[in-house]
């Protein structure tokens, strides 16, 4: 298991700073006051900062410029667009992890308060649903992990997964309103059939009370290419539109998504059947479609939509099964 390697806070401030100051060249010396650290200190961090991929000219005697605005999912850049959302408080960064789920379940049970976000530019340990991993190349995809507490019994929790899908399908509709990704049961965002996102919802919980439910999102952003195992299976956004997508711009109207799906649900009366309804709109498959569940041998049928719970309806030869978790295969 590789260490977390947390980003220090305090590149992201000097990232800020070089972006408030992007048409002037800012001294080592002042940014080292305005940070509460030495010129040689400064140093070592736009070394850091390089090394991430952000593009600043100059050195020590010179100062510093930003060449261009960098897309790191870094709290500094991220926080000022989530204001008045559940997630804008509190936002850890990792250079490198194995999971942002894995840290996210970790700092959950260690009381960290609903709304906490876990991101990564790199996960060395993605995990998938099953035994399966995510793909998680260095700040290509956006690797990310929100900490809910609803106060609901643990039944409810397939609802949250369903909401994500529908969070994530407005926040890429958003941004290219020719980009609408068709939900899978219960939470793959699939583009020309293959997959552009995957959800990943874990869960703490009582017999009758949810203590946290962790939301792992993984949506592959700017790649342009994958493995050849996954070449058949997955696309990014980048792949699907032909341009360079904004992780940061997507991460935020992401989280800005499902902070309103998270209150809808919460406060709005409607609101379950609201998002049942709607992720049975942006599904192609959920309905009509003969599928089989890879994880229960002999479980095929026609999909006849969602039972008020969310759970996947299946017309199979014995009659209509209810299933309850699993991977949908098409056949
Ligand atoms: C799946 O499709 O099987 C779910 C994939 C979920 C991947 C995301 S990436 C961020 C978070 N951290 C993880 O280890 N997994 C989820």
């Amino acid at each position: 298991m590789i260490t977390p390697q947390r980003t220090d806070a305090r590149l992201g401030r000097i990232v800020r700073l070089l972006m408030d100051n992007a048409t002037v060249v800012a001294s080592g010396t002042k940014i080292a006051q305005e940070i509460g650290t030495t010129r040689s200190e400064v140093w070592r961090m736009v070394q850091q900062l390089r090394k991430l991929g952000v593009e600043i000219a100059g050195h020590p005697a010179t100062g510093y410029r930003l060449k261009s605005v960098p897309d790191l999912l870094l709290p500094d850049m991220l926080a000022p667009l989530l204001k008045g959302t559940i997630f804008g408080k509190n936002i850890q960064h990792y250079y490198k992890i194995g999971s942002t789920n894995s840290a996210a379940m970790e700092a959950a049970r260690a009381d960290a308060p609903e709304g906490s976000v876990f991101l990564a530019e790199q996960q060395t340990a993605g995990r998938g649903r099953g035994a399966n991993q995510w793909h998680s190349p260095q700040s290509t995809g956006i690797y990310c992990s929100v900490v809910l507490r609803p106060p609901l019994p643990p039944s409810e929790a397939l609802i949250f997964s369903l909401a994500a899908g529908l969070a994530v399908r407005a926040a890429v509709q958003e941004i290219d309103s020719r980009v609408k990704p068709d939900l899978k049961w219960p939470n793959d965002a699939l583009l020309d059939g293959k997959k552009v996102c995957g959800i990943l919802t874990e869960m703490n919980a009582e017999a009758t009370r949810v203590r946290h439910i962790v939301i792992g999102l993984g949506i592959n952003v700017n790649q342009t290419d994958f493995p050849s195992d996954l070449e058949s299976l997955a696309i990014s956004l980048r792949m699907f539109t032909g341009t360079e997508w904004s992780r940061v711009e997507v991460c935020a109207a992401l989280l800005k998504s499902l902070d309103r799906e998270y209150h809808n649900l919460l406060e709005k009366p409607g609101a379950r059947e609201s998002v049942m309804r709607r992720f049975q709109e942006a599904s192609s498959s959920v309905r009509g479609r003969k599928v089989r569940i890879e994880e229960s041998p002999g479980l095929e049928g026609v999909t006849e939509g969602l039972d008020d719970r969310g759970f996947l309806q299946l017309r199979t030869a014995q009659g209509l099964k209810t299933v309850l978790s699993g991977t949908v295969r098409f056949v």
